[in-house]
């Protein structure tokens, strides 16, 4: 089941990435998170493949790509990917969820649906069959250092409760946005299985990478 911390990778310290990427795997980190923006369907860029092919030459943690691109089936040929690796597209970023995301799941890719803070989880209901884990976006995507939309913590809990409801207990739920100690707890609380860390929990300005995944870890127990 796809569960633990996912580090951001967009919140890395990029004049010295070697240096977070082996406290992450100290740490025991769970995923790298690759956020991917086109400036598109957010409004802001971040990274692409080049960078998430040299992190992964550093360091052997799996990775997990969020894609938040405007129709992933055109660029996910971008991306070397093999079996393993976690990949979420967004409901709202193409007209083809269950295609992309079954085409994934046949080459051994962990999948993963994408909901933006506003929209409903209805859409799940067709695709139960061709996902891993559901990412419940707790803040709008596009930026780090947000604050937690409140109305999340619910729709995780309902999400978590319609899955069992389907006897989907191998479906996870991830949470992504404003991620922090307190947080946390309210989201593992809701029913929350997979934590993106950022700013808020992880690479924090007030105490060290290691220090924050202790934290963190233990809020998540
Ligand atoms: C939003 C990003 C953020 C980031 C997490 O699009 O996906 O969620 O990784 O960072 P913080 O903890 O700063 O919200
Ligand atoms: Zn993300």
């Amino acid at each position: 089941m796809f569960k633990g911390i996912s580090a951001s990778m967009m919140c890395l310290n990029f004049s010295d990435t070697k240096k977070d990427l082996i406290d992450l795997e100290k740490s025991g980190i769970e995923y790298l998170h690759f956020d991917i923006m086109d400036g598109l369907f957010v409004p802001n860029f971040t990274m692409g493949p080049c960078m998430i092919n040299s992190i992964r030459n550093v360091v052997k943690i799996p990775i997990d790509i969020h894609l938040m691109v405007m129709q992933p089936e055109s660029k996910l040929h971008f991306f070397d990917l093999t079996a393993g690796d976690a990949v979420s597209v967004h409901v709202e970023s193409t007209y083809h969820s269950q295609r992309i995301l079954e085409s994934l799941k046949s080459k051994g890719i962990l999948t993963g649906i994408a909901f933006n803070p506003g929209t409903p989880i209805h859409f799940l209901e067709h695709i139960l069959d061709v996902i891993d884990y559901v990412l419940i976006m707790t803040v709008n995507p596009g930026f780090a250092g947000q604050t937690l939309v409140h109305a999340t913590l619910e729709k995780i809990f309902k999400t978590k409760e319609y899955l069992l409801s389907k006897g989907r207990d191998n479906i996870s739920i991830q949470v992504d946005g404003n991620v922090s100690f307190e947080n946390a707890r309210k989201m593992k609380n809701a029913g929350a299985d997979n934590f993106v860390a950022g700013t808020a929990g992880l690479f924090r300005k007030d105490m060290s990478l290691i220090e924050a995944s202790i934290r963190l870890r233990e809020s998540i127990l």
